[in-house]
């Protein structure tokens, strides 16, 4: 297997240098398994300082499992979570979703990633009619598979949509620190304070080698989420080591920092590469994530030097990411590849 630079998802960046230190100082002596531990207890702490008091926090190992465990609490398998069709709930779990929740999926169409409160009214129409399954939660994506981000007014909007027709309100936040960078506001401000029910955290896209949570932000439904994360398979024993990695980025604002430097790195790659000719940049570049399109041949030629996705191929769309690790170098010598394979 060739060892590619990689611009195909911030996945694929090495765990920062802080997180595997604190996941070596944790390695010392015994802990408590299964989260009795003070690494935890600590997690727990940091993550009440951003999302508040009433935040409880559940450390989990994937997104994936994250997501699946959140929705499969919160709604019976009768019932429908409302996603956007480029969601990963819809398109990169495998089924896991319906699978673990037992809950249809229904999806609606966008091209920027957001959906929006006019666009789910009229699945309510369901609402009460015994052979129709029973749209039940909203799930957003924060920043969205498109880069994009939703403002904290359009969430409190969704928000508001939900409480009113008895909904609840799940975030994907595998990059929720992109889009809390993007719009410079604290983690809160796009998620306790807009409403939002639970949440998945990602730390994984953000320079830690494995950790995500799931963080209840309406501790009304969070009661007995300790059963379904074991009965979900996301209960490890050793969690000090998920739980060092949270503490390192919650601590000094890494987690800003790396969501800031990633996003000025995709910031400096659609100027750079948008002034090329036969380059278009097709989404709006808010994060981490640079849309664009350019000749099938040109995607070729990059694809043999460049690790990145191919993301709508009738389009001649591809999906360049950056992270924490990013250099503006990196993103020079990118940009010359553009120009070689353009032939500009
Ligand atoms: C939007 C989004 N949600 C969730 C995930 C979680 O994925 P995983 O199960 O691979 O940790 C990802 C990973 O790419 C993602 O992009």
């Amino acid at each position: 297997m060739r060892s590619l630079k990689s611009f195909a998802s911030d996945n694929n960046a090495p765990v920062h240098d802080a997180v595997m230190r604190a996941i070596t100082e944790a390695n010392q002596g015994d802990a408590i398994g299964y989260g009795d531990d003070i690494y935890t207890l600590e997690t727990e702490k940091l993550f009440r300082e951003q999302f508040g008091e009433e935040a409880r926090v559940f450390p989990m190992l994937t997104g994936t499992g994250a997501n699946v465990a959140a929705l499969g609490h919160i709604a019976r398998p009768y019932q429908a979570v409302v996603c956007a069709d480029k969601a990963h709930l819809e398109n990169d779990e495998c089924g896991a979703p319906e699978k673990g929740t037992g809950c249809k999926l229904l999806a609606l169409p966008t091209t920027d990633g957001k959906i929006r409160p006019d666009q789910i009214l009229p699945l309510l129409k369901s609402v009460g009619f015994q052979h129709h399954v029973q749209p039940k939660v909203i799930s957003l994506t924060q920043s969205t598979e498109m880069g994009t981000v939703y403002q904290p007014g359009e969430l409190r909007e969704i928000s508001a949509f939900a409480k009113e027709y008895g909904m609840y309100l799940h975030m994907d936040g595998a990059r929720l620190a992109n889009a809390a960078a993007a719009l410079d506001v604290p983690l809160a401000a796009i998620t306790s304070h807009a409403g939002i029910d639970v949440l998945s955290f990602g730390g994984t896209k953000n320079g830690a080698m494995a950790a995500e949570a799931v963080v209840f932000l309406n501790p009304e439904i969070a009661e007995g989420f300790e059963y379904t994360r074991k009965q979900s398979m996301q209960l490890t024993s050793k969690m000090r080591y998920i739980s060092a990695q949270f503490n390192a980025l919650l601590s000094n604002d890494l987690w800003l920092n790396n969501a800031r430097h990633a996003n000025a790195m995709a910031a400096c790659l659609a100027g750079k590469a948008g002034n090329i000719k036969g380059v278009q940049i097709t989404q709006k570049v808010e994060t981490n994530a640079v849309f664009a399109s350019l000749s099938a041949t040109a995607i070729e030629k990059l694809q043999r030097q460049y690790y990145f996705y191919t993301w709508d191929a009738a389009k001649n769309e591809v999906r360049w990411m950056t992270s924490y690790k990013t250099t503006e170098n990196d993103i020079d010598e990118f940009v010359s590849a553009i120009r070689e394979a353009l032939n500009e």
